[in-house]
């Protein structure tokens, strides 16, 4: 009995501790790399170019009266020049200060995560690319609002599915990035029946001439021709689009046959969307003077892209984060020069994603914190982090964002297929499909499946009315078939 009275005055206590109306500081780490990003190379990693989302995210939770109540959000920062070892010094300096939670760091993360995880703390990168620290065993505490590459599969999957594709080939490209996603999409593949009949690898896009490397290239879609009716090219655009040239010459282009792209690129999207006959345009002048021969050719791909960025709240926020840039403690100079507000420059340059996926990474927290106090669960790191995976979420780009069951924010693309522009010559490429998730009721986790837009038909190259097969009747060496005539199909 006395137990019982000790127990309930102790929750008692803890009870009016916690309802006190005293506000309760919530102290974020930020680790960005400011103005070097060496490792990296591309200059739009640089955080000078969007390390304000931080502030506007803070600012938007705080504003929430129904978002951590009785609570306010701090942060510190410390730059780390996308160097591993600044970015642990930071970590054990961010820690004495008190910080419940980290908000990055970009470039590498596997150590960062794992002493994070040490700490028991939430560690969410907008950044980060390792894929290692999806394995949840070594790295529980960590999440990831930046969809990497190896989250293509799902996608693909429920593609082929939806048109009952099960054999199809591979064209990648000669870079470690391609390579290692091909290894990944043939695992994620095959685990799911679909047969890789071939992998072929083709050209660094920046290496790519086709004076002198256009009979290699051609001989891979001819090769592909014997064995393979469904072709993936796990490349960038361009080296692609040189593919789908290839693939005219060999009339792999009239309907026998599928081609499926990946534009993944944000701003090249941007740009096609309001250019399309940039989808056809090539750098290099032969295959240039071939224009209507690659549109032509185009009838036959898909093209899997990151949709385009075009919702109110995300403008909203971009025009936010470049007037807030100059603010304490980033005092950014990144945009000096294009800040009039509403005027024609300071529309011009877009910040990067990574402003908008900073800013979900410390909104998500915020959520994902809310939720576990709310639950009156321990606000541990991976008590926090498990808030965060197998569930949507309300990005700033305007869209919802899917956490999978490693907190890995999954690519939310669209499908597009070609179209005449009306009243001219041109074409474009237009959404005409999407990928949604599915909830399985029984394991709680999600899955990605293909939903068709409504009232948007494909069209299919050379009068077909649906999709062809992905092998002929009788199989690619009439394996399929037997008899002294090879007419009997069997039983697929
Ligand atoms: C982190 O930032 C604080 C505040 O600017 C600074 O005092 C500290 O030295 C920095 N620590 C590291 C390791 O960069
Ligand atoms: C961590 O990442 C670095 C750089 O990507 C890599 O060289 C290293 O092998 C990784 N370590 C582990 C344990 O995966
Ligand atoms: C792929 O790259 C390697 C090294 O970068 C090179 O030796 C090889 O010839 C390339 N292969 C093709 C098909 O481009
Ligand atoms: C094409 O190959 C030739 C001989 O192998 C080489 O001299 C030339 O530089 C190459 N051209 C290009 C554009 O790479
Ligand atoms: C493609 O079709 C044309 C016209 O039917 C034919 O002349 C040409 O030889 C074919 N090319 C190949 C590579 O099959
Ligand atoms: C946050 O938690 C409180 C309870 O502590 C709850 O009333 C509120 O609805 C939650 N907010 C959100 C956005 O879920
Ligand atoms: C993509 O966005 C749609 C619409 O907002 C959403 O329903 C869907 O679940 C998202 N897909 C992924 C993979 O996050
Ligand atoms: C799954 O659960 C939802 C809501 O709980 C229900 O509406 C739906 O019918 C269920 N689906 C299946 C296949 O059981």
């Amino acid at each position: 009995m006395a137990m019982q009275t000790l127990a309930t005055l102790t929750w008692l206590v803890a009870l009016l501790h916690f309802s006190s109306p005293t506000t309760e500081e919530v102290k974020l780490g930020l680790l960005i790399p400011f103005k070097r990003t060496a490792r990296l190379g591309y200059s739009f990693h640089r955080g000078e170019l969007y390390a304000s989302a931080m502030s506007i995210a803070v600012d938007h939770i705080n504003q929430r009266s129904d978002l951590l109540p009785g609570k306010y959000v701090t942060f510190i920062w410390n730059d780390t020049d996308c160097e591993e070892e600044k970015t642990l010094q930071a970590m054990v300096y961010q820690l004495t200060q008190g910080v419940s939670a980290f908000i990055g760091p970009g470039c590498t993360c596997n150590t960062s995560a794992r002493i994070a995880a040490s700490f028991k703390k939430t560690m969410i990168s907008y950044m980060c690319s390792n894929p290692e620290v999806s394995y949840k065993k070594l790295y529980p505490t960590f999440i990831r609002t930046f969809a990497i590459d190896t989250k293509l599969t799902p996608s693909l999957l429920s593609l082929l599915n939806y048109f009952n594709w099960k054999r199809v080939a591979i064209i990648y490209e000669n870079v470690t990035k391609w390579i290692e996603m091909k290894t990944n999409v043939v695992k994620g593949l095959k685990a799911n029946g679909i047969i890789v009949a071939q992998e072929l690898l083709t050209h660094h896009t920046a290496l790519y001439r086709p004076q002198n490397d256009s009979d290699y290239y051609r001989g891979i879609l001819r090769k592909i021709k014997q064995e393979a009716r469904i072709v993936i090219f796990v490349t960038d655009f361009p080296i692609a689009q040189e593919g789908m040239l290839h693939a005219y010459d060999e009339n792999m282009t009239n309907g026998d046959y599928v081609f499926i792209i990946f534009e993944l690129d944000q701003f090249q999207v941007g740009i096609k969307t309001d250019q399309p006959f940039k989808w056809f345009f090539s750098s290099h002048r032969s295959t240039l003077d071939r224009y209507d021969d690659v549109k032509q050719a185009f009838e036959a791909a898909f093209v899997l892209a990151v949709k385009s960025l075009s919702s109110k709240s995300y403008v909203k926020f971009t025009e936010e984060l470049k007037i807030r840039s100059t603010d304490e403690p980033f005092n950014s100079k990144a945009y000096t020069g294009y800040l009039f507000q509403g005027s024609f420059l300071a529309n011009k340059i877009k910040p990067p994603l990574y402003g908008a996926y900073l800013y979900d990474a410390v909104y998500q927290y915020a959520i994902a914190l809310n939720k576990t106090l709310e639950k009156n669960q321990p606000a541990t790191g991976e008590i926090i982090a498990k808030k965060m995976q197998n569930v949507q979420y309300d990005s700033i780009l305007g869209y919802k964002i899917h956490f999978d069951s490693n907190g890995d924010a999954e690519f939310n693309l669209t499908l597009l297929d070609m179209r005449p522009i009306e009243k001219s010559a041109q074409h474009e490429m237009i959404p005409v499909g999407d990928f949604q998730i599915k909830y399985d009721n029984k394991t709680k986790k999600g899955e990605q499946i293909f939903v068709r837009r409504s009232g948007i038909a494909i069209k299919w190259p050379g009068g077909r009315t649906g999709p062809p097969r992905d092998s002929p009747e009788c199989g690619f060496h009439g394996e399929l078939c037997i008899g002294p005539n090879r007419k009997i199909r069997l039983g697929v």
